[in-house]
Parts: C-alpha cells; structure tokens; sequence
C-alpha cells in the first residue's frame, strides 16, 4: 500500500489497468468495486434527480486497506455512472481511511458523515485499539465534488464510558431537529448506539445512548434509522452475538430492533430481528426513494470471514446486493427487489418443473418464480452445488465447493407459499415468501444452471440482462 493517500489519477490508473474485466465471476447485476474491495454502502441519497450510492473501497487491495468512499449515481437502477472517487483519507482525522457514513439532503447540498479512522503506532488493548474515530463532515452541491471537509467530534467529545469504537454516522431530521445515530462499543462490552442533537448539522449535542435491556454483542456497527407504517425501525450490526442453532449463525449480525416510544425520551427495545439468514449481507443501509419508498441496500460480504474467495486473485471482492423495497407486514420488516428490477428481464418462461426431473435453464443469470409451495416439504438442487432443503419448518441450505468453505446453514420459517431466486454469476438471493425470509449469499461454482425438485412446481423464469454502466 502506497504510504500517501492514492490521488483521483492513481484510482483512474488501477482501474484501467485493472484484471478484473475477464473475471468469469464479475456480476452482471449488481454494483462491484471497479477493482479491489468493496464493503458497506455509504451515504444513500437522492439528490438533484439521481440516487447516489457511495460504498466503502480499497482501491490499493482486494482484500482491503485503507479506505475510500467509491461512488456510482443512477435514475433508474438499471443505468449507472461510475463517478469518480468521493472521498480520500487526506486529512489529519481520517488518514488511514474515510470509514462508513450517510448521507442528507438539506438546502440544496448534500452533506455527509462518516468516520475518520486514526491508527497508532504500538500495541493496545481493546479499549484504545490504537486508534481514532473521528466523527467528519463534508458538502456537496453537484453531488460530485466535496469540499469543506471538517471533524465535528473525536473520541474525547464521546461519552467516556466508550472505548475508542464509535462509528458509522447515519443522520435523519425529525421534527426541529437533526440526529446523528453512532454505533459504538462501551467499556463494558456492549454494543450501543449513541445519539447526538443538532439544529444546524455542525453543533452536535450529545443526547442520549441507545442500547437493549440485556446485553445484545460487544459492538453495534452501522446503524440506520426509518420509520414504516409508524414503526420505528433501528437498524444496525451486531458483534459479538452468540450464535444459536436458528439464529445468529454469522460471524457477525445484520438486522433491527423495534423501537417503542420515542428514542429521544422513553423508549423500549424489541428484540433483535435478522434481517437475511444468508452468508453474505452486513451493514445495511436505508435511503428513501423519490416517491418514499424506503430502499434497503447491504454489502454482499461479511467482515473479518476468512474464505478463499476465487475472485480475489484476479484483484477484487466482494459487491453490494440487490436494492430491496422494505415495508411493514405481519408485525415485521419484509424486503423485496425494487420494481426497477423489472427492467431488467428479458426472456420469459413459464414452466413446470416435473418432480425428479433436472433441466437445465436459458442462463444462469436469472429471476425465478418458484410458486405453489404451500405446505409442502421440498429439497431443490440448483446450480452445480447449492441445495434448498425444507422439511419440518426448517430451510437447510447447503453448498460444496462452490461455497468455498461456506457449507451449511439452517433457519425456521413457519410455511412456505413460494420463492422468488435472483441468480447473478458469483451470487444468489433469495426471498421466502415476498421477502418475509431473505438469504444471500455469494457462490463461486462452474456456472451450470441446472435445476432439479422432488415435487412439481410451477415456474416463471425470466432471462436478466446486465446492468448498464458507463464512466
Ligand atoms: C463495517 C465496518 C464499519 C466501518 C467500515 C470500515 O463493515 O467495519 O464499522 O466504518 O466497515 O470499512
């Protein structure tokens, strides 16, 4: 890694020179870092007649580094533009990475939060860490260029009773005010979430911690805040949870809490909810679209997970998933592709998949209605290796080597009416019934679309074309 912060002429150079063009792994639908790694989406917003996605990027290395805020904007979810690079970790406060942030639209502007890692020099304990987060703002008024960088608080304005993890602003207005939610680590060991007040998006006054009534992991990351039929929903990730036979089975968490009561007064927690049983989805991030739908975009990857990810020897890893549309159903959040995602089918086909029977499909980057499951117990092979089990209100999922170590993962879903599956090259999502149930994850396989079932069930099969992304 460069000792300098790379310059916008050094990413443009790595990326034209990048190897990742020939990967057969490269997705077709869904946003990957031109070169190196991606994680967490960033700073979600619509601002001037486009959405922006900005995410986490290490240009320098496919399996990180110091990071960068990468950027692509889009009207429609099928047209992309890979803007240049948003964010550098230049500056005293940020200079071994612009770490994750959000975004808001006010008085014409686009003004973002995020954090600015510091590390140190030596050996620390959990507490210190060696490092810095630093709280840091920046403006846009073409939603390209940014200016006025500034850190707004340090860990010395954070209550004290946290260690130096505190991180990921998300920004909201509600009422009079601005709120700055900050995801941090206490002393203790607990994961909670700092609120800060503000009436012009500078003064940041610090309000009140949110946390469970009991313990819930050591650090809450990336969290995220929006409001569906009147709930409140605190979204956020997790670590340090224990992982039960059910649930939990991650490294590391994504999912939410139902906030009763108002979080600047007196509130209660729900529990925790998952938001995607799949081995590939952290740090979820909500943007509220033009016509308030509320979108829901998360890193496909998970951190600190050692795999021998295929796609790294040819420079890069790691995408964001499909922008899912959230809402309020059943006493939980449901997530289901956007409706732009329709513009991307090409063919269809409407079929029955004859029990015991295996066919192969147009192509393996596809949508695929799976309907008239109701009541029944299944196990459907699909691609080289990935099976979907259902017997007894269990999914039992399972991969061989196309998981490259990811094998088995096991989940309770009361009955089963149908499933929609999104197969791109390198991943797979899946939604149980509309989106109540949602897994993800990332598959490296020979990219053979074979299917196979042991009941009958009627298809709808649709052909995806790539997504359009120009520079
Ligand atoms: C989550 C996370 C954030 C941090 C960022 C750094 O994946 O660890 O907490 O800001 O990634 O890239």
């Amino acid at each position: 890694m460069k000792q300098q912060c790379l310059t916008n002429e050094e990413i443009d150079s790595l990326e034209n020179n990048a190897k990742t063009i020939d990967d057969k792994y490269r997705l077709k639908y869904h946003l990957m870092p031109p070169v190196g790694w991606l994680n967490d989406p960033n700073g979600l917003c619509y601002y001037k007649g486009q959405y922006h996605i900005f995410y986490q990027y290490a240009p320098e290395d496919p399996t990180g580094g110091r990071k960068y805020w990468g950027h692509y904007t889009t009207k429609d979810f099928v047209h992309f533009i890979k803007e240049k690079t948003a964010l550098f970790p230049n500056h005293r406060y940020d200079s071994r990475g612009a770490y994750s942030g959000a975004a808001i639209v006010v008085d014409d502007k686009m003004h973002v939060f995020y954090t600015g890692n510091v590390k140190h020099i030596g050996d620390y304990d959990y507490i210190t860490d060696g490092r810095e987060h630093n709280t840091m703002y920046s403006y846009s008024d073409d939603g390209v260029h940014f200016k006025g960088k500034m850190c707004l608080l340090t860990n010395v304005d954070y209550p004290q009773e946290m260690t130096r993890h505190v991180r990921d602003p998300y920004v909201i207005k509600k009422d009079d005010f601005f709120y700055l939610f900050l995801g941090a680590r206490s002393k203790e060991n607990i994961g909670v979430i700092l609120v800060y007040q503000s009436s012009n998006l500078h003064d940041w006054k610090y309000l009140k911690t949110i946390c469970s009534d009991e313990p819930f992991g050591y650090m809450w990351e990336c969290p995220s805040y929006v409001e569906l039929d009147q709930k409140q929903i605190l979204i956020c990730s997790p670590q340090g949870v224990e992982s039960q036979k059910y649930k939990y089975q991650n490294l590391y968490q994504s999912g939410y809490f139902i906030i009763d009561g108002d979080f600047r007064e007196n509130y209660t927690l729900s529990t925790f909810f998952e938001l995607d049983y799949g081995w590939d989805f952290y740090a979820p991030q909500v943007v509220q679209s033009n016509d308030e739908r509320k979108i829901l975009i998360a890193w496909m990857g998970m951190p600190d997970v050692v795999y021998t990810n295929p796609t790294v020897e040819k420079g890069w890893q790691h995408a964001l998933c499909l922008p899912r549309e959230i809402s309020w159903k059943n006493d939980k959040v449901y997530q289901y592709p956007i409706a732009e995602t329709k513009q991307l089918r090409e063919h269809k086909h409407v079929f029955t998949l004859e029990k015991n029977k295996e066919i192969t499909l147009e192509d393996i980057v596809f949508e695929m209605h799976l309907d008239k499951l109701a009541k029944k117990s299944f196990d459907i092979k699909l691609r080289q290796d990935f099976e979907l089990h259902y017997h007894n209100q269990i999914v039992h999922i399972t991969m061989k080597e196309s998981g490259c170590l990811r094998d088995t993962r096991e989940f309770l879903v009361e009955s089963i009416e149908d499933i929609t599956i999104f197969s791109d090259t390198s991943s797979i999502e899946i939604f149980i019934n509309k989106g109540e149930y949602t897994f993800t994850t990332r598959i490296y396989d020979v990219l053979q679309a074979k299917i196979e079932s042991t009941i009958d069930i009627p298809v709808t099969y649709y052909k995806l074309r790539n997504y359009e992304i120009k520079n």
